[in-house]
């Protein structure tokens, strides 16, 4: 039997963004607690709605599994992802850029090959393709940066939020490629589920900060 009860599972990042999003829903009168301070998720206080806190690679796995409706997640581990989903609401959390980013004074225009590290394979490969350069794709999980500074790539696609990693490592962001956030997706077809979830779904909408973005497309 299954220990979540209630009628809404909203999968979320674990680390800053677990805080930023409790705390978010918190101020706005939806309250959490854990049954035990090891338990692995978070039950409203008289509301119907589970937070899981995952990493991001597992939320997608929940996802495709059919085991969530919903989730947060954002935009730059979306863009990786075969998931088919739609987004509900683009927030005001987790907001930074995708940059290519690397050595200073590094001769982009002059190279005829390029090799970029990133936890971002897809997303780099097509940098190269709108680079109009030849190069390859070198596929990292963590500490992107340190692929230019061990000699084995010279670029990295990153996700940049302050700029710090960068510029204690010695790199610089040569561009941006795009801007970044968090997004509330929702598995596709589940619109026009029963009355409670959409209830609940509205509830969630009015207590997260959302973008008041306008003409924000579907997804996936
Ligand atoms: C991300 C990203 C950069 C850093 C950017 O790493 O990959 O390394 O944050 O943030 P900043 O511009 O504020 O310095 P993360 O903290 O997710 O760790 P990871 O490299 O282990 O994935």
């Amino acid at each position: 039997m299954s220990v979540f009860t209630s009628s809404m599972k909203v999968l979320i990042p674990k680390g800053r963004m677990e805080n930023a999003i409790l705390e978010s829903l918190e101020s706005r009168g939806i309250a959490f607690e854990k049954a035990a301070s090891r338990s692995l998720y978070y039950s409203g206080v008289g509301v119907s709605i589970d937070i899981i806190p995952l990493k991001s690679q597992d939320i997608l796995t929940y996802m495709e599994k059919g085991l969530a409706d919903y989730a947060i997640l954002g935009e730059d581990i979306l863009a990786e992802s075969a998931l088919n989903y739609k987004v509900l609401a683009p927030l005001k959390m987790g907001e930074c850029r995708m940059s290519l980013a690397g050595y200073p004074y590094f001769p982009l225009s002059r190279q005829s090959y390029l090799r970029i590290a990133s936890k971002y394979p897809i997303q780099a490969a097509e940098v190269l393709k709108d680079l109009g350069i030849d190069g390859e794709v070198i596929t990292l999980q963590s500490s992107v940066e340190l692929a230019p500074i061990l000699g084995f790539a010279d670029a990295i696609l990153d996700i940049v939020e302050t700029g710090s990693t960068l510029r204690d490592n010695g790199l610089v962001e040569w561009f941006p490629i795009r801007p970044v956030t968090s997004v509330l997706v929702g598995r596709q077809g589940i619109s026009g589920q029963y009355a409670e979830q959409e209830m609940l779904l509205s509830l969630l909408l009015g207590a997260l900060p959302v973008k008041k973005e306008t003409g924000y497309a579907l997804c996936g």
